[in-house]
């Protein structure tokens, strides 16, 4: 049974460590070894992961007490993180956590999201309907990564 909730300050390392798990080993299909150290640091800084979530509304999916993933999006739609823990990946994490940002931006009178999708991300987003709208090139840590920015339905 999975339920989905607002992140707490008490989740901060569950969900580094989901972040950190899923770019390792799901990310690691589309990504080099010099792409994944760059992107998720196996030391991750915790205060800066507490810096990152203070600007954004997180909800957490949490089954049986762990958490499966989670979802980052700003007040006016644009989707900053979305990561299920490899252990639960393709059972509908994502797309649970998709829906409930879906509601709560929508009770803000936000319609269209948008995000910065990695390339294991794109299929995900598109079956939700998002469009690709620029290919980009971004450098995080000295390190090239390709990116979309996509934007869903309206
Ligand atoms: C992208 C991600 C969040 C999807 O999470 P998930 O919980 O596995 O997704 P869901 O189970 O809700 O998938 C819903 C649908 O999305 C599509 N989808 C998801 N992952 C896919 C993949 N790797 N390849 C193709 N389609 C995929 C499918 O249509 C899927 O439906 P199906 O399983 O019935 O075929 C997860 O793979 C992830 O954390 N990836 C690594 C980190 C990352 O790149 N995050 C995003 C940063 S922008």
């Amino acid at each position: 049974m999975m339920s989905i909730r607002p992140y707490a300050e008490q989740d901060l390392a569950d969900i580094v460590a989901v972040f950190t798990d899923s770019v390792h080993q799901i990310a690691s299909r589309s990504y080099t070894p010099e792409q994944l150290a760059a992107w998720a640091p196996l030391s991750p800084d915790l205060e800066q992961w507490r810096a990152r979530l203070s600007g954004v509304e997180t909800l957490v999916a949490e089954s049986r007490g762990v958490l499966a993933g989670f979802i980052s999006f700003t007040s006016n739609g644009h989707i900053e993180f979305l990561f299920t823990a490899p252990t639960f990946a393709r059972r509908g994490v994502a797309s649970l956590l998709y829906e409930a940002a879906v509601q709560r931006l929508a009770s803000g009178g936000v319609k269209t999201l948008t995000t910065d999708a990695s390339l294991e991300a794109l299929p995900f987003f598109e079956s939700r309907g998002f469009s690709v709208t620029e290919a980009q090139t971004v450098e995080r840590n000295g390190v090239q990564f390709r990116r979309f920015a996509m934007t869903g339905p309206s």
